[in-house]
């Protein structure tokens, strides 16, 4: 399993120092969680503090869009220097557009589902994805409870990719820590993001290892 820290939960007056931290404690991936107000009842961080950030690691940058219309905003993240960059199917923009974006700017592309929305509504675009992200709490904070009712998507998502021989990953995210992860795990999922799970841990190298070895 890999593990992408959600800098949601980090010191945010001090942040290029969390993500040295995360990376020295044998993070994977940088999680990186965007709000814009509309699409989600919260409001985090923009391009400007991304690029801000990006110099303090080599590790890929995972940005995971909760805005409204993602496609205006491809260029500006792609510039701040994302990795890998998901957007949600209950977002505005036209879904096959904005995919074709991402990777246009030669960026990984992902798709988010929300709690209520149904695993198949990715299926027609599992062939141009690099990553789906099953939101195991609904988006807008960190530091609530682990929806293990989401885990029969992972597995029916996981099903679908080996039937049609697609290597997409599957990430998990929201309320994941040592207690959670293993069902996760079992249903398959590839990537977990842990924002207070690693961030508040008291040793953050022993928490990702935890999370790793599941
Ligand atoms: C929620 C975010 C998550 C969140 C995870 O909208 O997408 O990335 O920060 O935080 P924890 O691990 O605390 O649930
Ligand atoms: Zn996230």
């Amino acid at each position: 399993m890999k593990v992408a820290p959600s800098l949601l939960s980090c010191d945010f007056a001090r942040m290029g120092e969390e993500v040295v931290r995360v990376d020295q404690a044998g993070a994977d991936l940088i999680h990186l969680d965007v709000m814009d107000g509309h699409f989600v009842p919260n409001l985090t961080i923009g391009p400007a503090i991304i690029s801000a950030v990006r110099p303090y690691t080599q590790l890929p940058f995972d940005v995971h869009l909760m805005i409204s219309d993602p496609l205006a905003y491809i260029d500006a993240f792609a510039d701040a220097g994302a990795d890998i960059i998901t957007f949600h199917v209950e977002a505005d923009s036209d879904i096959a557009a904005t995919i074709a974006k991402i990777k246009s700017r030669g960026l990984k592309a992902g798709l988010v589902i929300k709690p209520k929305t149904p695993v198949e509504r990715v299926y027609p675009y599992l062939e141009d994805l690099y990553m789906v992200l099953v939101m195991t709490v609904e988006p807008g904070f960190g530091g609530q409870s682990f929806m293990a009712d989401m885990m029969p998507k992972v597995t029916a998502l996981k099903q679908e990719c080996q039937r049609r021989q697609l290597d997409v990953q599957i990430e998990v995210d929201g309320g994941i820590s040592a207690k959670t992860v293993g069902y996760a795990a079992a249903a398959g999922a590839d990537i977990c993001v842990s924002g207070t799970g690693v961030f508040k841990a008291l040793d953050p190298a022993e928490a990702i290892r935890t999370l790793q070895n599941s």
